[in-house]
């Protein structure tokens, strides 16, 4: 299914997607480039809030999918997004290795909530934990930060493999000379040479370094962006020493995405059906953002699993009735055969899907 552009108004009930040129794609780092897009005539749709994200939908060689990837841009600006190649994603090669300026593509407006509006009423001090290309959100929310009206304060700890690793390394450091923005490097191979720069970011550190460079003077919220694991360490540590700290985390796993071919309403579920040994159990008014496998596993129906990453196939399923759209990576020689999915990379794209595990 060819991803489509429309141009009518966004509403909840038909979300939309703007064909937009890409103007140019600059390398960051080895392994990851900054694309700017001109969408043109709609421009104004992609103005955005601190920390947002807009959804691309791709069409790849073998599948449609869609990703979402943050904004970096200033809010006046052409919409940038930093994209870092990962292992076994298509999307993420697509965009470090194939797209070129003057490739079109169909991009869904801004959304997220990740920064609450009431930060800005007043004077905070913004700590802010990433790790690789989580830094994204983090860098918009950085930058918007040293520009919102009350004064803040923000302190960036950024954890990396090593130096070579960093993205916006050089556009940090030209932030890094505000007064009121601290930059500490954190890195995998040994660090900088600076206090703090070295090893690994475990619960016991965040509690040393929020003890060490917290604020307490001026009310405070953090914001976590990385892998799961990293988050989990950071907001281990955040609750051993600031148990009251308001922590927003944002997980580039999780990203919910819009269909823009589906007409229906994205607040609605999805009702799923699973067919096994014969017998048929229901799933009402599933979360469109759970994958079929996560859906299953909410509702206590037993469906095969092993890797949960697409690699072992014990969750492949018969598509019997419906559309899904693919959530992560899928291993080119692995690929299930026609008709069939597999549970732990679909997500549901229509109102209603069925599928037959045996
Ligand atoms: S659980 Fe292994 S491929 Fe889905």
């Amino acid at each position: 299914m060819p991803c489509t552009a429309t141009d009518t108004a966004p509403n909840a009930a038909s979300p939309t997607t703007h064909p937009c040129r890409v103007q140019q794609v600059r390398r960051l780092t080895g392994d990851s480039v900054l694309v700017t897009l001109d969408p043109g005539d709609a421009l104004q749709a992609f103005r955005h809030e601190p920390g947002q994200r807009v959804t691309f939908c791709l069409d790849l060689q073998d599948r449609t999918c869609f990703r979402s990837y943050n904004l970096v841009n200033a809010p006046e600006g052409l919409p940038q997004v930093a994209v870092k190649q990962v292992a076994q994603g298509g999307a993420s090669q697509f965009f470090t290795q194939d797209l070129r300026p003057g490739d079109i593509l169909n991009v869904a407006p801004p959304e997220g909530d990740l920064y609450p509006a009431e930060v800005d009423t007043s004077t905070h001090h913004l700590m802010l934990f990433a790790a690789g290309s989580g830094i994204t959100p983090l860098y918009s929310i950085a930058r918007h930060a040293l520009r919102a009206g009350p004064d803040h304060r923000v302190t960036l700890f950024y954890a990396n493999r090593s130096a070579r690793d960093i993205m916006f390394r050089k556009e940090l450091d030209q932030l890094a000379a505000s007064p009121r923005l601290e930059v500490f490097h954190i890195l995998g191979d040994g660090g900088t040479g600076e206090a703090h720069s070295s090893g690994r970011l475990c619960p016991d550190r965040v509690a040393g370094l929020v003890a060490q460079f917290g604020r307490p003077s001026f009310p405070e919220i953090a914001f976590i962006s990385g892998p799961k694991g990293f988050q989990e360490a950071v907001q281990t540590g955040l609750r051993d020493v600031a148990p009251q700290l308001d922590v927003r985390a944002f997980s580039f796993g999780r990203q919910p995405y819009h269909h823009p071919d589906d007409p229906t309403d994205l607040r609605h579920g999805v009702d799923i059906h699973i067919v096994k040994n014969g017998v048929t159990r229901h799933i009402f008014g599933a979360p469109r953002h759970l994958t079929l496998l996560e859906a299953a596993d909410h509702a206590g129906i037993e469906v095969p699993a092993e890797c949960r990453g697409g690699i072992c196939h014990r969750c492949k399923a018969k598509l019997l009735d419906g559309r899904t759209v693919s959530s992560g990576p899928r291993e080119e020689q692995r690929t299930p055969p026609p008709g069939h999915i597999l549970c732990c990379q679909e997500r549901p794209a229509s109102d209603e899907i069925t599928l037959d595990l045996d």
